[in-house]
């Protein structure tokens, strides 16, 4: 019996003694899935120490979906104007579907980490998409043949757990997108250059004539922007079904105190204006500790779109980082955690319009990172919501401009997610008549390096690229997305922080004026029984017209004047500004 039951035991062993060698060998062949080389992409991180072995890990297994390039088929059929299917959005199921992962590539997956002794049992998923294993970084180690280090941010303090490079087995290349955290080193920053306290200014009730009054030459008030953007005599009627969104990280908090005081004096029909309150992973709602990005975006997409409800999402993971037993290191990455939970929101509870004023240098976020975060919004854009972005205060680049490629070339220096191409990047202007590309801080624009021209905008571009001849020529990529695609004011607006006035500068101000008027928009095709606007560009450059041609002023940078301000589409002001009477007429 013993005998012959050890002989049974044997068998199998013998039998896959060859396969197991050469899953050994698969396992083992290893190529690079991103590396920065022997720095990091940017100067505020720098070495701090090496973890001890043991420290858990949190890692993210970013799964390739099964059909990403249907989605993509259908996102630009449904966003098409011209197209039969337009505005026929997706739901949360079928784009859940279609970012499945086929079974082969789960199956791949978790072979490979049975393999190394991590069990089904320590899966945690968060959607068909991701697969977490909380491992010991000496285990993250040998999976990805790489070397974790803690890195330091130079003003914050903040300690984050990252890798200069990363590999995979060969044939798991075609099944993983995306490990996290691997090589993305979190320079995201607030689009908001300046703010001062102002005296106090007296409130300025709504006028019903379009005409913006004399003071908003000198200060921006909701009113200014009504009248500028010809939103004045439009009520909204859809608050039931219609919500904006507007996303906070770095610790940014929005104050409902401060919000009622703001409405108090400028906004004086909306002095019940509220929003709720989403938290995201580990995200905090400190309502004595308000931020002024969180503030003004909070306050000026009430401004403009009041009263659609509002929803405030305030993403964790940024500084400072408490380290508890669980999560002993900041592993979080904002983008990614965002679109982690935005993508479980059922289709009647999503917002139809976002705002975000934070971005990255985007040479400072790897390839694979990008490209998997604006996929992410591709997936929004698909079920119908439209994202708009500040497209940064840097005009063509701020700093020195030089690549982080080891050559040190200077290049203009495009911003992320500004330079996705399937989200509404907005530029900054001032004055009222006419409006002016803003030059106090430049406005951000120019061409990504990551993401190819899409064709919605091929022609604006190349008729810009034609005029602007030889101008800056070697200094940006003529083939990559080109951005902002508009613009709205971005200065002097007054926002109330701590009970006091402020005056803010930044692209900050624009993309949440600009997402107030689409948030209206939406509304308006609600009232008319259509369909949300989802993802926007497309409508944009095949219309123009229906957005105020802002021709004058530069984005300086990296040394030069940047571009220039013309008719028709520019990488300093986009479209233009919008005009919602014009809007309203090609929807
Ligand atoms: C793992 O990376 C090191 C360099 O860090 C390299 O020398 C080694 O060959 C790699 N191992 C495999 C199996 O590719
Ligand atoms: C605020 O007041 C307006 C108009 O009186 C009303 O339509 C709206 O429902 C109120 N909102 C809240 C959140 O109470
Ligand atoms: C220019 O952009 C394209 C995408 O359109 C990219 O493939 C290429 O690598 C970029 N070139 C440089 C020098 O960054």
């Amino acid at each position: 019996m013993l005998f012959s039951s050890a002989v049974f035991a044997l068998l199998p062993l013998t039998a896959l003694a060859s396969p197991l060698s050469s899953r050994a060998a698969q396992y083992e062949d290893f190529v690079t899935k991103h590396s920065w080389g022997s720095s990091t992409p940017s100067t505020s991180w720098t070495y701090h120490s090496t973890p001890d072995p043991s420290t858990l890990l949190t890692l993210r297994f970013g799964l390739r979906p099964s059909s990403f390039d249907t989605l993509l088929d259908h996102l630009s059929q449904t966003s098409d104007p011209f197209h039969e299917r337009y505005g026929k959005h997706l739901s949360k199921a079928q784009v859940d579907e279609l970012m499945r992962p086929t079974s082969e590539t789960l199956q791949e997956v978790k072979d490979w980490l049975n393999w190394h002794g991590v069990e089904d049992e320590e899966f945690s998923t968060t959607s068909d998409r991701w697969i977490s294993v909380k491992i010991p970084v000496s285990l993250a180690e040998t999976l990805l043949n790489t070397t974790y280090h803690m890195f330091e941010h130079a003003k914050t303090e903040e300690k984050i757990l990252r890798t200069l490079e990363y590999s995979l087995p060969r044939h798991l290349h075609d099944h993983v997108n995306l490990v996290s955290p691997t090589t993305y080193f979190g320079t995201t920053e607030s689009m908001r250059v300046t703010s001062f306290v102002v005296p106090k200014v007296s409130g300025s009730g709504l006028t019903s004539d379009v005409t913006p009054p004399s003071s908003c030459a000198t200060v921006i008030t909701p009113t200014c922007l009504k009248d500028l953007y010809n939103t004045v005599n439009y009520t909204p009627s859809q608050t039931r079904v219609n919500k904006i969104g507007i996303t906070g990280y770095l610790e940014q908090f929005a104050s409902l105190a401060d919000l009622t005081t703001f409405t108090r004096q400028f906004l004086p029909q909306a002095t019940n204006a509220t929003f709720a309150v989403d938290l995201i992973n580990g995200g905090l709602n400190t309502q004595n500790n308000p931020g002024v990005e969180a503030n003004l975006d909070v306050q000026y997409a009430t401004g403009l779109s009041w009263p659609t409800p509002m929803t405030f999402y305030s993403t964790g993971g940024s500084p400072p980082f408490i380290p508890d037993s669980n999560t002993p290191t900041n592993t979080n990455e904002p983008y990614l955690d965002w679109l982690d939970f935005i993508e479980t929101v059922p289709d009647n509870e999503l917002p139809s319009t976002f705002s975000t004023s934070y971005g990255d240098d985007e040479q400072s976020v790897p390839a694979d990172f990008a490209t998997e975060v604006c996929n992410g919004f591709a997936t929004l854009g698909a079920r119908g919501a439209t994202l708009m972005f500040s497209s940064g205060d840097a005009g063509v680049g701020g700093g020195n401009c030089e690549t982080n490629d080891g050559t040190n070339r200077v290049q203009f220096q495009p911003a992320f997610p500004a330079s996705c191409p399937f989200v509404t990047a907005v530029g900054g202007t001032t004055g009222i008549s006419p409006e002016v590309a803003v030059t106090d801080f430049p406005s951000g624009g120019g061409f990504s390096n990551l993401f190819a021209r899409p064709s919605y905008q091929a022609t604006a571009v190349s008729t810009f690229l034609t005029a602007n001849g030889n101008k800056n020529a070697g200094l940006f990529n003529t083939t990559g997305r080109a951005y902002p695609d508009v613009a709205a004011q971005g200065q002097r607006f007054q926002v109330v922080v701590n009970g006091a006035v402020e005056s803010v500068d930044g692209t900050s101000c624009s993309s949440p004026t600009f997402a107030g008027v689409i948030a209206l928009l939406n509304d308006f095709k609600l009232a008319k029984d259509k369909t949300t606007l989802g993802f926007l560009n497309p409508l944009l450059y095949a219309n123009p017209s229906a957005l105020n041609d802002v021709t004058s002023g530069t984005n300086a940078g990296c040394g030069t004047n940047g571009f220039s301000a013309r008719a028709g589409w520019d990488p300093v002001t986009g479209l233009g500004t919008p005009n919602f009477v014009k809007l309203q007429a090609v929807v």
